[in-house]
């Protein structure tokens, strides 16, 4: 059984005894879980790596649901870390491993929020979850609530790829593309549509769903043997992923499970980058920009209200930094990690290796550093970030005299 606290604020130390309330009464801050984990001893540690279940719920007691039987798990978690020698010889870090989330069931990082998240759902007895997104988070919470029996309602803005409209349909969910901006005019609906139909909200704004980003610190530790890397770089868009990060690093260090921490870099589209920006002007909260079009579509987003500030805080602390890339940067860096490492990583994903190259670069990085970069999301969900010529498309005549003719071209 995990053990969980009451939630709390973590601006104004507010505590609600309401399991279903996620925003503070008092200031409006999303409303933080805090899962008692004082009494797990360095046995439970080992057994939990020993564990056969292959999945983030090797790690049950750092979650917050109460009984195994809620668990909705498509076997999210426990993704390779690959060690890309051939990639970080290129980028000049030969210790550069890749955390390949693109073979997550829905194919983003997405899973391992909403599997938590939607656990949380059924323990509390909800039927309807709905989420907001630019795509992953939609067919992600899908799956999850078809797995469930929960209905879901996604909105997405207006312009969002048609595989991940048809990702989230194919589960089973009520799609509703919106005509209008994703950070206001969108976000103003959701609320909105929370408040009145009651639904389970899946967004950032979910204190539940928010600790499934937890399991990356802890697999890390785990694949790794119990080195630490000296920098983990995130695709970051609302900020989850590092705000988390940090506090399983942090939840293993107090437990004396490790002795230090890796610095964190997100890793931001230069279209939309606000953390970066709030980062380099050393402000302690988010100044939302407007987010403008980028081809890392899934972290286009220019107000990451609930946890930006908290992902501020977990850069600094962790004595990490924040890095923008242009588009061509980005799509340099996918087209390396396909040529060079074999695996398809979409646009947004490819950041972190966009970064990696790019702090190395600026001596930021040392070539001796242990690196991880994490790919969150499968190229297959932008597919046409990938522009084909039209020779590559140009048929040849069924003969190997053509044949021989077009490799002469190629190689
Ligand atoms: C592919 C991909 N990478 C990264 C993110 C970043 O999310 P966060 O900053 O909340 O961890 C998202 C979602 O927004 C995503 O879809
Ligand atoms: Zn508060």
């Amino acid at each position: 059984m995990g053990i969980m606290n009451t939630l709390r604020c973590p601006k104004c130390a507010s505590a609600t005894v309401s399991k279903t309330v996620f925003r503070c009464p008092s200031c409006d801050g999303v409303l933080e879980v805090n899962v008692e984990i004082g009494h797990l001893k360095r046995s439970d540690f080992d057994a939990m790596r020993r564990n056969r279940d292959h999945t983030i719920w090797r790690w049950f007691d750092f979650f917050p649901v109460e009984e195994v039987s809620s668990i909705v798990s498509l076997g999210e978690g426990c993704t390779p870390l690959i060690h890309a020698t051939r990639l970080g010889e290129s980028v000049g870090v030969p210790q550069l491993y890749l955390k390949n989330d693109t073979v997550l069931p829905t194919g983003s990082l997405k899973d391992r929020s909403n599997s938590v998240g939607i656990s949380k759902a059924k323990e509390l007895g909800f039927t309807t979850a709905t989420v907001m997104s630019t795509g992953n988070a939609a067919a992600s919470v899908a799956a999850y609530s078809a797995a469930a029996g929960l209905k879901s309602v996604v909105m997405v803005p207006a312009g969002t790829a048609p595989s991940k409209i048809i990702q989230a349909r194919a589960y089973g969910a009520t799609v509703v593309v919106i005509d209008g901006d994703f950070d206001y005019e969108v976000a103003k609906l959701y609320k909105a549509a929370v408040k009145e139909f009651g639904w389970y909200d899946c967004l950032s704004s979910n204190p539940y769903r928010d600790e499934g980003k937890k399991s990356y610190a802890y697999e890390f530790v785990d694949q790794l043997n119990e080195r630490i890397p000296d920098w983990v770089i995130h695709p970051t868009a609302g900020g989850t992923g590092i705000y988390a990060m940090w506090k399983g690093f942090q939840e293993f260090l107090s437990l004396g499970w490790i002795d230090r921490t890796p610095k964190l870099v997100a890793s931001q589209s230069a279209a939309a980058a606000p953390l970066v920006a709030a980062f380099e002007r050393g402000l302690t909260d988010i100044e939302p920009v407007v987010a403008r079009d980028t081809v890392a579509e899934s972290i286009q987003v220019g107000n990451p209200v609930s946890l930006g500030w908290r992902a501020l805080a977990a850069l600094r602390e962790s004595h990490g930094t924040a890095v923008a890339l242009t588009d061509p940067e980005i799509l340099e860096a996918q087209s390396l990690i396909g040529r060079l490492a074999g695996l398809f990583a979409e646009p947004a994903a490819a950041t972190s290796v966009a970064a990696a190259k790019k702090l190395r670069e600026e001596g930021v990085i040392r070539a001796d550093d242990l690196v991880i970069c994490n790919l969150t999301g499968h190229g297959l969900k932008q597919p046409d970030a990938i522009k084909l010529s039209r020779e590559e498309l140009q048929p040849i005549p069924p003969t190997l005299e053509a044949l021989r003719e077009h490799v002469r071209n190629v190689f």
